[in-house]
C-alpha cells in the first residue's frame, strides 16, 4: 500500500518533535474526557446509592518504541497516518470494577453518552479468549475540541474485575517470561485458573446482590425518608432528561 503521510522517526520522536507532541496531546486529552465521563458516574453513584461501582481507573499512552514495534508487526508503514487509522490501543483505559454487573452498567453508560460513537464493541466476558482472557473492550471515538476545531481521537476501554484484572496482570506476566511462548502445560493451568475466576466472579457478585438488597430492605423499614429522597431524585433526574430532551428537539 502506497503511503504518502509524513514518516514516523525515532529519533525525531525521541528529540520531542512539534508533530509528535501534538498527536500524544490528542491522545492524553481523549483520556481525560473519558475519564471524566466514568468520575462523573461514579459520583453518581455515591451521591445516590452510597455505592461505588468503581474500584481505580488506570490510564496510559502507549510508548513511541511500542507504537513503531506494533506497526511493523503488522506489517504496515511506520507513519502518523497508520497510526491514527489503524493502531487502536494508542491511548488505553482501563475501568476495574467491583462486581460483574457493574461492567454492563459502565458499558451502558458509554452507550448512552451522545458525543461518544462506539466503534467496536467486544465481549470477553461472555465469550473469553482461548488464553482464557476475559474482560469488556470498547473501542470508541472521542471528540476533543482544541483551539482550531475538533478531532476525534480513538480510545481503547478495557472494562473489567478485580479478580480478571488479578489474572490478566499475572498471565501478561508469566507470557512475558517465555520468548518462545508458553509451555502447554502452563497455559492449560492458566485457563483452569480463567475458570475460577470466573466462578469466583459470579459468587462474589451474588453476594453483592444480596447485601444490596438486604440494605434497601432495611433502608425501607428503618429510614423510610432516604428511601423517599432517592424516589424524589430519580423523579427529579427524569424531569431533566425530559427538559434535555426537549430543549434539543426545539433546537433540531
Ligand atoms: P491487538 O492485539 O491490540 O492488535 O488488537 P486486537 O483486536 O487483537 O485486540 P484484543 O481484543 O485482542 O485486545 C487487545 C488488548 O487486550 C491487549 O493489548 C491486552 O491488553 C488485552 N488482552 C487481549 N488478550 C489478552 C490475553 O490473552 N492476556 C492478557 N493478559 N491480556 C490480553
Ligand atoms: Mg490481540
Amino acid at each position: 500500500m502506497k503511503d504518502n503521510s509524513i514518516v514516523i522517526n525515532l529519533d525525531d520522536i525521541k528529540n520531542g518533535t512539534a508533530e509528535f507532541k501534538k498527536i500524544m496531546l490528542m491522545y492524553n486529552s481523549a483520556l481525560k474526557e473519558i475519564e471524566t465521563k466514568v468520575n462523573i458516574l461514579s459520583d453518581e453513584f455515591q451521591t445516590l446509592y452510597k455505592y461505588n461501582p468503581i474500584e481505580h481507573i488506570k490510564t496510559r499512552v502507549k510508548t513511541p518504541e511500542s507504537i513503531i514495534k506494533k506497526m511493523e508487526r503488522k506489517g504496515m508503514g511506520v507513519t502518523y497516518n497508520n497510526m491514527v487509522n489503524y493502531i487502536n490501543d494508542v491511548a488505553g483505559i482501563r475501568i476495574i470494577c467491583s462486581f460483574l454487573p457493574d461492567i454492563y452498567r459502565i458499558v451502558e453508560m458509554f452507550e448512552r453518552s451522545e458525543d461518544l460513537k462506539i466503534i467496536e464493541k467486544k465481549d470477553y466476558i461472555k465469550t473469553p479468549k482461548a488464553s482464557g482472557y476475559s474482560s469488556f473492550h470498547l473501542i470508541v471515538l472521542v471528540p476533543v475540541t482544541f483551539s482550531n476545531g475538533t478531532v476525534d481521537v480513538k480510545v481503547e476501554i478495557q472494562i473489567r474485575t478485580i479478580a480478571m484484572d488479578f489474572w490478566a496482570s499475572l498471565e501478561h506476566k508469566i507470557k512475558y517470561k517465555y520468548e518462545n511462548g508458553v509451555p502447554k502445560n502452563i497455559s492449560k493451568e492458566l485457563i483452569s485458573c480463567a475458570r475460577m475466576i470466573n466462578k469466583l466472579d459470579t459468587k462474589m457478585s451474588k453476594l453483592g446482590e444480596e447485601t444490596m438488597k438486604q440494605l434497601t430492605e432495611s433502608m425501607e423499614k428503618n429510614e423510610p425518608e432516604q428511601i423517599n429522597q432517592i424516589k424524589l431524585i430519580e423523579k427529579l433526574e427524569k424531569v431533566l432528561l425530559m427538559n434535555s430532551e426537549g430543549k434539543k428537539n426545539e433546537i433540531r
